[in-house]
């Protein structure tokens, strides 16, 4: 080793102990005839000091030290003058006695600090320089943490990591895949997976009982602050089970997770359905750090002459405790923001729930303070409290509420990053029509789509609908939500070839492109297929919230930007005419 210690490691009781050191300069500064280095390496910083008082630290004083360079520095530990309490090594420094210039650095483009000088796009392009920041490695250590106590607990209960294929057929998950054309096979495509989810089922056909895999996953959608085209997922598959085992069985590891890696106790995770979370939350992953659910209000406010609520498909309406003091500048600047086209409501109502008691709307002309006072019962407001309601087509108020619900959970401090609060989203429905959803290609739109994936059994009190009432039909599918985040979905699979032709055939496959398809899968099936089910977790996202924050891409080493582009690598970019020649991709379109 060029080193005896790292950066992080040297403390009081080590002073008088010659060592050496390896590492980047982070800052260097004089002091009197003192030149003193700030030394860093992953583990932390090291303070380095010439005391300038013999010629040879004279000397080496005299040298350029720029920041970043990298240099191997010898000499004894000393206890400082001045310490410095908020770093771990800050009650020594090290008398230097000889320092070597391993390489040279020039200027970086940002300071490599915690509060650093670069913009997004700029840190982006030097990621690596980026991950010098302990900020941003601190994310990737966490990371690690959690992969290693997930193989730890999956270990204990015998699930084996097997991996599987990354070049292959396309599993349509809900989004586009991304295609690699083959050179041996021409005009032919590879399929990044979108998840394992055929393989691990083939893995249960071939009685691995068991499995997991911590593994890239490839999806060609819009992204956002939770969302990457490549991303990991804690992708996991059990046989013999029901939707009960699995539950049991990754709520244990989620728990496991929260303890070792965080110590945080997690309680029993509360089941809510999928019907109850829209109607009280108007969204699938509800945040349920706090309450502000939704109360219809349709009964009590219609036919009082206000037209917009007359109107409306639904009124609903929201309490936000202790907001009543909210000023007319600060409400019209809310019902600026909830007609935002990305919210879409088309106006905001409000009633303050004075201090004093008494009741005062925006729609005091159509309702008077005894009608407010039904409203209040509803809602179960008390004074000082701020009543919020939106009106209109049913989808799309309830979407606008969950937005206005969630700002104002943020606005009012409800949505502490220390406070985790877990649930299992339950009864999702097997199917969803799909009107033209701008994530999946144009041809599936007008027709049934899995809301999970084709492969989700169907409750087996619900599978005498699927012919005649598909939207009715209830899966065998769960989703795990904190804190308003999916982290993780799953279901239990159908295992026989008939029910899974119906499913198809459900879907508006023809026998064929089913058989073209999913042929391999469904001949599987007859070869005794045992009852499975499983789970995928976001593995980033699952990061993410362990690390209190928004965006995945903190988590994530070399993350692609919003427009799905590698700046640093500059990718995706274009290939040479050769390689296009070679695999015929220029010609495809005229020759099929
Ligand atoms: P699903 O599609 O729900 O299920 O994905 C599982 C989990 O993966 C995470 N996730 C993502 N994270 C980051 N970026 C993305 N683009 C992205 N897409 C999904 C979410 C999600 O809950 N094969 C099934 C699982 C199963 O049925 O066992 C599947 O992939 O946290």
């Amino acid at each position: 080793m060029l080193r005896t210690n790292t950066c992080g490691e040297l403390r009081i009781e080590h002073v008088g102990k010659s060592v050496t050191l390896c590492g980047w300069v982070q800052k260097t500064r004089k002091l009197g005839g003192a030149t003193f280095i700030d030394l860093r390496d992953r583990y932390g910083i090291t303070q380095l000091v010439f005391l300038g008082d013999d010629e040879n630290s004279k000397t080496l004083g005299q040298e350029g030290f720029t920041r970043e360079m990298v240099i191997k520095a010898h000499g004894t530990v000393v206890e400082r003058e001045s310490k410095n309490k908020n770093l771990p090594t800050g009650d020594i420094e090290i008398k230097l006695q000889n320092i070597e210039v391993l390489n040279k650095s020039i200027t970086p483009p940002f300071t490599i600090e915690d509060e650093t000088d670069g913009g997004d796009e700029l840190r982006m392009k030097y990621r690596y320089l980026d991950l010098r920041r302990a900020i941003v490695r601190k994310n990737l250590e966490l990371r690690h943490r959690l992969a290693i106590e997930t193989r730890n607990y999956l270990d204990k209960l015998n699930f084996l990591e097997v991996e599987t294929p990354v070049l292959i057929k396309s599993t349509p998950e809900g989004a586009r895949d991304f295609v690699v054309p083959s050179r041996m096979n021409q005009n032919q495509f590879y399929a990044l997976p979108q998840s394992p989810q055929t393989f691990k089922q083939l893995l249960m056909v071939s009685g691995f009982d068991r499995y997991y895999q911590i593994v890239k996953c490839f999806r060609d959608e819009d992204l956002r602050a939770d969302r990457q085209p490549e991303f990991t997922q804690i992708d996991c598959e059990m046989s013999f089970v029901e939707q009960e085992d699995i539950i049991q069985t990754f709520e244990g590891l989620v728990k496991h997770l929260f303890k070792t890696v965080k110590n945080v106790d997690i309680a029993a995770m509360p089941r809510m359905t999928y019907a109850d979370a829209m109607k009280y939350y108007g969204n699938d992953k509800p945040d349920t750090r706090f309450e502000m659910k939704f109360t219809e209000l349709n009964d009590l406010v219609k036919n009082k002459g206000f037209k917009v609520f007359d109107d409306a498909e639904i009124v609903i309406g929201i309490c936000a405790k202790g907001a009543a003091e909210y000023t007319r500048k600060q409400l019209d600047e809310l019902t600026e923001w909830v007609k935002r086209p990305q919210i879409g409501a088309t106006g905001l109502v409000y009633a303050r729930h004075n201090s004093d008691g008494t009741l005062k709307s925006s729609v005091d002309k159509f309702y008077n303070e005894e009608e407010l006072k039904k409203w209040s019962e509803a809602l179960n407001s008390a004074p000082g409290d701020l009543i919020l309601v939106l009106a209109g087509k049913e989808e799309k108020t309830r979407k606008a509420m969950s937005e206005l619900r969630l700002e104002m959970g943020s606005r009012l401090g409800l949505r502490d990053k220390n406070k985790y609060s877990c649930l299992w989203v339950v009864d999702f429905p097997l199917l969803e029509w799909n009107e033209g959803d701008p994530n999946l290609l144009a041809s599936l739109a007008g027709r049934w789509h899995a809301k999970h994936h084709p492969f989700t059994s169907p409750k087996p009190e619900d599978i005498a609908l699927l012919k005649k009432s598909p939207g009715e039909v209830r899966a065998n599918a769960y989703d795990m939500v904190i804190n308003g985040v999916e982290v993780g979905g799953g279901s239990i699979r159908i295992h026989d070839k008939e029910l899974q032709a119906t499913m198809f055939d459900t879907l508006g496959f023809t026998k064929e492109e089913a058989q073209k398809q999913f042929g391999f899968l469904m001949h599987a099936f007859e070869f005794g297929a045992p009852p499975h089910g499983g789970i995928a977790f976001g593995f980033d996202r699952l990061c993410s919230l362990f690390g209190g924050a928004e965006s995945i891409r903190d988590f994530i080493a070399f993350p692609k930007n919003n427009a799905g582009r590698d700046v640093m690598i500059d990718a995706p970019s274009e290939i040479s005419e050769e390689q296009l020649k070679e695999l015929s991709i220029e010609t495809i379109i005229k020759t099929t």
